[in-house]
């Protein structure tokens, strides 16, 4: 497993990482008992992995207790980046008023007294433009200890490109994986700031597993493809199977990532212990400069002008 600094940090980042909105989530993906989500996350932990990805609004706020119960021993080598902006309760709240508060939410269902990052879940512009006060209100949470870094989830370049502009942000969570690439220019100018960078959605959803075709139902969050949607997913899929002479795409969504210097962490979507091992199994792989080539020309000629919705 390779790891990197994260900021304001002594602990090391694994930069496979473990995304936990499947952590206890029965509403959008198949029932996971608290037990067996700690039994995930322990085990992620045993075999070398130390970012967490949570949020209070992930599965009503079981999501961040269930990795309270399961890192409560090892809280000391393990990074827990957590959200302000969606409640446990499911409402959404972004006022800055409300951060400090809902921090103490979030540490009490973590049993922690600090997170190692808070960001910002998906802010509007006028936030990520510097027209607020809750950058001012974050550096505060800092300075008290209940946060060590912030920052912002984000899902564009425009937006990225707001964050690095009029924000002091040291991480940024942004939408990455082979159907939705940035250029590395940006990514960059962002290392050189000192900011990790997270890849979140790095399957696009499981898509780039390769196990889904247009036929495919999805209940929960994943009703939102129209068959064409997911005719043109899998069309592209098709395509990455040709490239890599291989069914099973997984390892090549999560190896193009990781050759991508400027990215901190990447963290699949974890909700069965198969998941688990597998992905842990692709992070040691090195994808070869001719097949990144190749993931990223088939992203300009045919995804760039005509990007995929999320
Ligand atoms: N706004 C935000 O801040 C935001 C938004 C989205 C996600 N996130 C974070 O990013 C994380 C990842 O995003 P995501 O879960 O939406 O998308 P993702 O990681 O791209 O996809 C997750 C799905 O991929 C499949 N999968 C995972 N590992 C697999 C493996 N080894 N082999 C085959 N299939 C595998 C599973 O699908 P099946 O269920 O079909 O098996 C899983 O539900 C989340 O958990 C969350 O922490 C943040």
């Amino acid at each position: 497993m390779d790891y990197r600094v994260y900021p304001n940090s002594k602990k090391l980042a694994s930069r496979l990482g473990f995304g936990s909105w499947q952590l206890g989530n029965a509403e959008f993906w198949s029932p996971m008992t608290e037990q067996e989500g700690v039994m995930l996350v322990k085990e992620a932990v045993k075999n070398g992995i130390t970012f967490f990805d949570t949020a209070p609004g992930y599965a009503s706020g079981k999501s961040e207790v269930i990795l309270g119960i399961a890192l409560k021993d090892s809280r000391e080598q393990v990074i827990i980046n957590s959200k302000f902006g969606h409640r446990a309760d499911g409402r959404s709240d972004f006022s800055s008023a409300s951060i400090e508060e809902a921090i103490h939410e979030s540490l009490d269902r973590l049993q922690t007294s600090y997170l190692d990052s808070l960001i910002l879940h998906n802010p509007g512009k006028d936030i990520l433009s510097g027209q607020t006060d809750h950058f001012k209100v974050l550096k505060k949470m800092q300075e008290k200890g209940l946060i060590l870094a912030y920052g912002v989830s984000i899902d564009s370049v425009e937006e990225l490109k707001l964050t690095l502009e009029n924000t002091d942000s040291l991480v940024i969570e942004i939408m990455y994986n082979v159907f939705h690439q940035i250029s590395e220019e940006w990514l960059n100018q962002a290392k050189e700031k000192g900011v990790a960078i997270i890849a979140k959605v790095p399957l696009d959803s499981g898509w780039l597993s390769g196990k889904y075709d247009q036929f495919t139902v999805f209940t929960g969050i994943r009703d939102r493809w129209s068959f064409d949607d997911k005719k043109r997913r899998f069309d592209l899929c098709q395509k990455l199977r040709f490239f890599t002479r291989d069914k099973n795409l997984t390892k090549y969504a999560l190896g193009f990532i990781k050759s991508i210097d400027a990215i901190t962490c990447i963290i699949p979507g974890i909700h069965s212990m198969d998941h688990l091992l597998m992905n842990l199994e692709f992070a040691e792989y090195d994808m070869p400069d001719s097949l990144k080539k190749q993931f990223i020309k088939l992203y300009e000629s045919e995804i760039k002008n005509n990007p995929l919705p999320w």
